[in-house]
């Protein structure tokens, strides 16, 4: 099959008429129809925010990889435009994988991983990632450059290019795969388009990964941030639970030098579904991150309905004095608040009060005294699929999701925070949930399938009391 975006486009534009939307985003970013992964080249361009988004048009499972294509004027209403690039060339016959979007003078500059296989596609040794280049004057239709960087002699996953300015130096970084050691290679360049090698920035120590997938570097507060996507990490009691992972590293680098971290890898999300978060700029300096609300090899209900995958909140994150990040949602989510329903300070004891019949798409705060608690539980619940609770026992809060028939079953869970304070700031719609912990403590996404029966949302104690001090929610509406 030849590829091409109008041939993208009349797919999409058939098949998006048929789509079930039981569980489709009502506010979330999601692919008109069909298969999205990674969030690609997120940029603020010519007075729009951009999203790109790694996409199958063709089916609702992954297969050759195009980049569907969004904009916003506020982070929050997505307006679908054209697939923005299609594997239409030789150095990209087999996928435009994962990249990032610069902005160059007047131009907007796509980086991207062309993906091909010489012969026979079921051995990585015929694989050859490279690095590419596409450019735009208005933002919706690009050029092709073809090839900047070469797969390096004896590799084979090389690939998600990101790429920023330094001064007037432009830097790409990309995640690669030596025998099984997971690596951030570097280089430099002053147009885009001529690269030079400069060195590794970094790389797994041992039992830090066989690959780092998606890797991201930027500065908050005069410390380095690298976020990347290890695959191979094992897990370790609470932590490492996925599949795959994505976390970062803090640290100092000089041009010209190796990144030295000074913490260990941390992970980003605590939920079942966070993957390959990329970050940007707004105009007014702060940096956003959205990520993949997904998880490889995870069950996709929504398959049955037309689509899969989804991509999370935009997510502003700051660096705190202990040196971990803070996540907290964009503040231009507020624009979608309905009118507030304040919920009464209360006590329960072994009960659980209703809060809402129907929360489809709802923002939730729950502020809970944490000091006077007896309960061995408390928390609230969506339907009997979803409990988000306080386990006094192993002092964790957890998310737990049951889904039997989708095999979508278990529970993630964070330690509880310092103090005698647990304010939750809760992002539902129809098929996730995004749980913020005492302003960007921790956070825990994950997807959920509710049936129309499993929609009611209710605050609970068991097994003793606990205090609600305040609480209410906002109806979400685009
Ligand atoms: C991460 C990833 C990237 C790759 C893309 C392919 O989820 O595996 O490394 O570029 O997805 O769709």
């Amino acid at each position: 099959m030849t590829f091409s975006i109008a041939h993208a486009e009349q797919e999409l534009h058939k098949r998006s008429a048929t789509l079930n939307t039981r569980w489709y985003p009502r506010y979330h970013l999601a692919a008109r129809a069909g298969w999205m992964n990674d969030p690609n080249g997120l940029v603020w361009f010519d007075g729009w925010y951009h999203a790109f988004y790694q996409h199958h048009p063709y089916s609702t499972q992954w297969g050759p990889m195009h980049w569907g294509h969004a904009r916003s004027k506020d982070l929050v209403h997505w307006e679908h435009l054209p697939v923005a690039l299609a594997p239409e060339g030789p150095e990209d016959k087999d996928g435009c994988f994962s990249g990032s979007a610069v902005v160059d003078g007047d131009t907007l500059a796509l980086i991207y991983t062309g993906h091909k296989f010489h012969g026979d596609s079921s051995s990585d040794d015929n694989l050859y990632q490279v690095q590419c280049l596409a450019t735009s004057r208005d933002g919706i239709h690009f050029e092709r450059q073809g090839q900047i960087i070469d797969t390096p002699a004896g590799l084979h996953h090389f690939r998600d290019p990101k790429v920023w300015r330094e001064g007037e130096t432009w830097y790409l970084i990309v995640g690669s795969r030596v025998g099984d050691t997971g690596q951030v290679r570097l280089y430099r360049s002053d147009d885009l388009r001529l690269w030079q090698e400069d060195g590794i920035l970094a790389e797994a120590q041992e039992g830090m990964g066989f690959m780092w997938e998606c890797p991201d570097f930027f500065t908050l507060n005069g410390k380095c941030v690298l976020m990347f996507s290890p695959q191979g990490l094992a897990a370790e009691g609470y932590r490492n639970r996925n599949l795959f992972q994505s976390g970062y590293l803090i640290g100092d680098w000089l041009p010209g030098q190796q990144f030295v971290a000074q913490s260990e890898f941390i992970e980003l999300d605590h939920g079942h579904d966070f993957y390959a978060p990329q970050s940007f700029l707004t105009p007014d300096g702060r940096r956003i991150v959205i990520g993949w609300l997904d998880m490889w090899e995870s069950p996709l209900p929504e398959q049955q309905d037309g689509w899969a995958g989804m991509l999370s909140l935009p997510r502003e994150i700051r660096l705190g004095a202990d040196n971990r990040l803070r996540m907290t949602p964009a503040e231009e989510m507020a624009v979608l608040r309905g009118s507030y329903y304040p919920l009464l300070a209360q006590q329960l004891k072994n009960q659980s009060a209703p809060v809402v019949e129907e929360a489809e798409a709802i923002e939730l705060e729950l502020v809970w005294e944490m000091n006077t608690a007896t309960a061995e539980c408390y928390g609230f619940t969506l339907g009997d699929g979803l409990r988000v609770f306080v386990d006094a026992q192993s002092q964790r809060l957890v998310l737990e999701r049951r889904y039997p028939q989708f095999a979508l079953e278990g529970s993630r869970s964070v330690p509880l925070p310092a103090g005698d304070r647990l304010a939750l700031r809760i992002f539902i719609d129809r098929s996730s949930v995004e749980v913020f912990v005492n302003d960007g403590d921790a956070c825990l996404s994950s997807r959920i399938y509710p049936q129309e029966t499993q929609r009611q949302l209710a605050i609970f104690a068991s097994s003793g009391s606990a205090t609600l001090s305040s609480g209410g929610y906002w109806p979400l509406d685009k």
